[in-house]
């Protein structure tokens, strides 16, 4: 019931089945009141809705004529209907006239898409104890739900609502508990007030301890998200689905909605968009109209705003720059830039769903990116990776640094002897923003030419790459820096060296450094060996592809550096490491289309290499580890062994003769 089309880290573009049609996600439900709703919100792009069971089955006309004629023709709307079940009118009252078994089965009865069960909504903040003791009926009230389901064979899809308040252990024991039931949809809940209060760092808190244990195979729903200002973020965290009657409370109170925030009407001079209402009133029309009219029009542009910020983050992440789109919303409120720093605390969890390589370039857009996986990834593989003696540190040139660095290289300041080092044994770096220390062989790997960050640095940049520098030359006998370098960064108490530096290029040291940057050290003595031939582009001269004698062991992808396997390339990298580095194992009924070639679904694989990212190359095995193909994994290692539908690698051959 839920197929995920695209991804870029958590965040996904998928696709909600229900009996009323499809939803693309991520999306907002709009809440409807079942009383008095004067919108038509699907004109205004409404694909799925939200609204009250509870309130339909406490008024006996509106109770009977749902029962009599159905939950859509009721509020009138054909599109698929989600249900909420009460909660909130029980955090509210206190109490509600509904059993948990009653609302599930009312909501079956009334024939709602989606429904809920009647979990409780325990506020940030509160004692421990009364968030235990909350969590406990919530978690038996979804148990509940489910075996009611099961038992009753109904149709609705089941919310199992995430609680917990802000004890962020009990946010995790609720989502893995909750993960383990056979519920369809999840959301996360009583995160209202920490909107409503702008305390976003806490909702980053709560969302990404949630996330740890939700399972990635279903949509998740932020509960009474509605502002469009924190809809990137959101969805950057794993988010699927929002709903808010944020659209018409805030218009019944002459406020618009933004990106940047929220507008007065008494305050605006201009109106905020170019939606059909923006374009056709001034704020003094508005002003001037009968309230209910004005609350109609303000709602219509609220509804666009949500929808086309919607538009814009499904696009986002189509074209691989939802973080970039995160930042930039980020920027609207001192509040969300808290947040964004706190996501940072998150950053490994982040790191197990981002692509080695994609399409798009890595933008630098202040401080904050600094701590984006991509660059702590970099980051840590480099301190894995075999070091030389010493570390000759350039300043960057135009990219690829290694097209535009050659010959002698110009002055040099040391930190330790006068001496003159070798050459021979020297590691060469390029420092620069927004990846600290980039090795010259590996530096047209995505992402380390694709990115771009501005040549003047910030004092976190400085920061950032005293700090690199720091760590790095605790590894090195001797570190010799680049004048440039010392000039830009103020570096004192260091010495000229009185030495000619030179760089030589080599090719077979790159792709050997490549290989062993991309499936790990030692990959590349075991993948190239022999009589190594290397072809390049007559074009770009740009290394294509790699041979042994006439035997091709790669082939490199011209866009992001990245090598492809060859069928002689699978063996001898199966060969360079044990089981299960760059693994993914697949059971014995799968064995015979592996080797043919076929590719391998998620329900297939049994075990693989928990460093597997999205678009990696990989090996196929059995559980004997004898290789049967290789090919591109289309998902990280924690989504492989999650799915149990879809393909987990896209297969480039088979080892069959
Ligand atoms: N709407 C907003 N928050 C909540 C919640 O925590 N539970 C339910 N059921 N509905 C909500
Ligand atoms: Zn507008």
């Amino acid at each position: 019931m839920f197929q995920i089309k695209a991804k870029d880290g958590k965040g996904r573009v998928g696709v909600l089945k229900t009996k009323h049609g499809d939803v693309k996600t991520p999306a907002l439900m709009p809440v409807i009141h079942p009383r008095k709703q004067a919108l038509d919100v699907a004109k205004y792009g409404a694909e799925i809705v939200i609204t009250n069971a509870y309130l339909i089955y406490k008024d006996n006309k509106l109770k009977q004529k749902a029962i009599d004629e159905g939950l859509h023709k009721l509020i009138n709307f054909n599109g698929p209907i989600m249900t909420d079940s009460g909660s909130f009118q029980l955090s509210v009252y206190g109490d509600v006239e509904i059993t948990n078994k009653e609302v599930i089965e009312f909501q079956e009865l009334i024939k709602t898409d989606i429904g809920t069960s009647l979990d409780i909504p325990t506020a940030p903040f509160v004692e421990r104890e009364k968030a235990e003791k909350d969590l406990e009926i919530t978690l038996q009230r979804a148990r509940e739900a489910v075996n009611y389901k099961k038992e009753q064979n109904m149709e609705m899809l089941l919310n199992s609502v995430v609680q917990g308040s802000t004890f962020l252990d009990l946010r995790r024991e609720c989502a893995k508990e909750l993960s383990s039931l056979d519920a369809d949809l999840y959301p996360i809940g009583a995160v209202v007030p920490l909107m409503e209060s702008y305390h976003y760092k806490d909702l980053v808190d709560v969302v990404m301890n949630t996330m740890k244990e939700l399972s990635d195979t279903r949509p998740r729903h932020l509960m009474g998200a509605g502002h469009p200002m924190i809809f990137a973020l959101c969805v950057a965290m794993g988010c699927d689905l929002f709903d808010s009657a944020a659209y018409i409370l805030y218009a019944e109170d002459d406020r618009l909605l933004s990106t940047r925030g929220t507008f007065k009407l008494e305050n605006l001079q201009e109106m905020p968009c170019s939606c059909e209402i923006c374009t056709k009133y001034t704020p003094d029309d508005l002003r001037a109209m009968p309230k209910e009219k004005r609350r109609d029009l303000i709602a219509q542009h609220n509804l666009h705003v949500s929808f086309a910020e919607l538009r814009l983050i499904r696009q986002a992440i189509y074209d691989g720059n939802l973080m970039e789109l995160v930042e930039e919303r980020c920027r609207a409120h001192p509040a969300l830039l808290e947040a964004q720093r706190q996501l940072a605390n998150y950053t490994m969890d982040l790191e197990k769903y981002e692509p080695r390589s994609k399409k798009s370039a890595f933008f630098y857009t202040g401080a904050e990116s600094l701590s984006r996986c991509e660059i702590q990834r970099h980051m840590q593989k480099l301190r894995e990776m075999p070091k030389k003696t010493n570390l000759i540190i350039l300043p960057p040139t135009r990219k690829p640094y290694s097209k535009f660095t050659s010959g002698k290289l110009g002055e040099f300041y040391t930190y330790g002897s006068n001496n003159e080092i070798n050459i021979e044994d020297s590691d060469f770096m390029v420092l620069d923003i927004p990846f600290g220390l980039i090795p010259l062989e590996i530096d047209e790997v995505y992402p380390l030419s694709q990115n771009d960050a501005p040549k003047t640095y910030d004092v976190d940049s400085i920061e950032f790459l005293e700090d690199y520098l720091y760590e790095f030359s605790e590894y090195y006998d001797e570190i010799l820096i680049h004048s440039r370098i010392v000039k830009k960064l103020e570096l004192e108490n260091c010495n000229k060296y009185d030495f000619e530096i030179r760089y030589k290029k080599d090719d077979v040291k790159k792709i050997k450094a490549i290989a062993d940057y991309q499936f790990g050290n030692g990959a590349g003595e075991a993948l190239f060996t022999g009589n190594i031939n290397i072809e390049k582009s007559k074009k770009t001269g740009k290394i294509r592809h790699v041979y042994d004698g006439k035997t091709l062991i790669v082939n490199m992808r011209a866009s992001d550096s990245y090598l492809i396997l060859s069928k002689e390339g699978a063996k001898r990298l199966h060969k360079a490491f044990n089981y299960p580095k760059n693994r993914v194992v697949v059971n014995e009924d799968s064995e015979p289309f592996a080797l043919d070639g076929k590719s391998v679904f998620c329900k297939f694989v049994v075990e693989c290499d928990e460093n597997i990212r999205s678009n990696d190359e990989v090996l196929i095995v059995n559980k004997q580890d004898k290789l049967l193909a290789y090919g591109k994994s289309l998902l990280g290692a924690c989504e492989i062994k999650q799915f149990n539908t879809g393909q987990a690698i896209k297969t480039r051959k088979g080892m069959k003769k």
